[in-house]
């Protein structure tokens, strides 16, 4: 089935920031910070000249190789060891954004958008028009700014995620005490399996890509594929598969189906954790085939699914699972606030003793 975006539109840049005000779910952010006014976490504003703010430098500009392949800008965020990615096609600028990271300090309950805007400024200096913005899974290590970025481009750019959202929107919400009613239609497009749409020139085909998450979707473009935390560079391996809806057997097919296309096509990854060496955002198939750590060629599949479940047994929980998850199922928008215009994010507190 293709599926066409909503709205197609040249990006411009607002006179002036704005406030989310988007159905019962309100108050994303303005430029800038929003600062907790108290320890509990008031929001409240200290907004950046919108005027000032420089285009974000790309790590690297990938040329596109073909016809069928886009240019990509790729973004290193370096809190999160994320890779953000700015993807076009060069003969008309159509462009969508994938996973991009929305700042956020835990201990002091500031958010900001200093990622963000860098990247919107770098939209609006090549004159990009954003088609999508394209989330590979609900994240639990970083907050999407995919809200924030439908804000900037003035609204209509729609925010996309695979269909099976609704599994971990399912799974999290009585977790967080959401009703599971206010998270319908949160998202914009839900992406089917295989469905295929157009950016520009180019086709975009979606690949399911379970494990990791249940509603992980990588995104196939010629030869350039995004495959979020499906796969990591081959001296890094493999992303975890213990979170709720993950799975160790899910995972390695997926990993198989990825390393199935062609050699020399790009698996551009959506984390790195670089040991000595400088952080890098795509290795080739073939590349992945003949060095990935955990399933390059010639390795059992039962020895990396046990070595994958013993791996994730001694892990810790990610330092923002619990604001990124809140905040992530709800396509980035944060919780509603209170008759105070206090915004919360939940920590469900587990307890192994008994404590009044
Ligand atoms: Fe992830």
């Amino acid at each position: 089935m293709r599926v066409q975006p909503r709205h197609v539109h040249t990006h411009t840049r607002r006179a002036l920031p704005s406030v989310l005000r988007q159905t019962a779910e309100p108050l994303l952010v303005a430029r800038g910070t929003v600062s907790p006014a108290s320890v509990r976490g008031v929001a409240s504003l200290s907004r950046a000249n919108t005027n000032s703010i420089p285009p974000a430098e790309p790590w690297r500009r990938h040329p596109s190789s073909d016809p069928e392949t886009p240019t990509v800008f790729t973004f290193y965020e370096k809190d999160t060891s994320t890779w953000q990615y700015i993807v076009v096609d060069p003969r008309t600028s159509e462009a969508v954004i994938i996973d991009p990271v929305l700042d956020y300090d835990p201990a002091s309950g500031v958010l900001s958008t200093a990622t963000a805007d860098g990247l919107v400024s770098f939209v609006e200096h090549n004159g990009l028009k954003v088609i999508r913005i394209l989330e590979t899974h609900a994240h639990a290590d970083h907050l999407t700014a995919a809200q924030y970025f439908k804000q900037e481009l003035n609204g209509d750019v729609p925010v996309c995620i695979g269909r099976r959202i609704k599994q971990v929107q399912e799974t999290f919400a009585p977790i967080y005490g959401l009703e599971l009613s206010s998270l319908e239609n949160v998202f914009d497009v839900y992406l089917g399996d295989n469905e295929e749409f157009k950016l520009g020139s180019l086709s975009c085909h979606v690949l399911h890509l379970p494990g990791h998450t249940p509603d992980h979707v990588g995104f196939v473009i010629g030869k350039a594929v995004f495959t979020g935390d499906s796969i990591f560079n081959p001296d890094v391996g493999s992303a975890r598969a213990d979170f709720p809806g993950g799975n160790v057997e899910t995972l390695y097919a997926s990993m198989q189906r990825l390393l199935s296309l062609p050699g020399d096509y790009r698996l551009y990854v959506g984390h790195d954790y670089p040991q000595n060496r400088d952080q890098t955002c795509f290795s080739t198939v073939a590349e992945q085939r003949a060095k990935n750590r955990h399933v390059k060629e010639g390795t059992d599949a039962t020895t990396f699914i046990q070595w994958r479940k013993d791996r994730d047994a001694v892990l810790g929980a990610p330092r923002l699972l619990h604001p990124s998850l809140q905040v992530n199922i709800r396509a980035g928008r944060l919780p509603p606030p209170d008759g105070h215009g206090r915004v919360f994010l939940r920590t469900p507190v587990k307890l192994d003793v008994k404590l009044e």
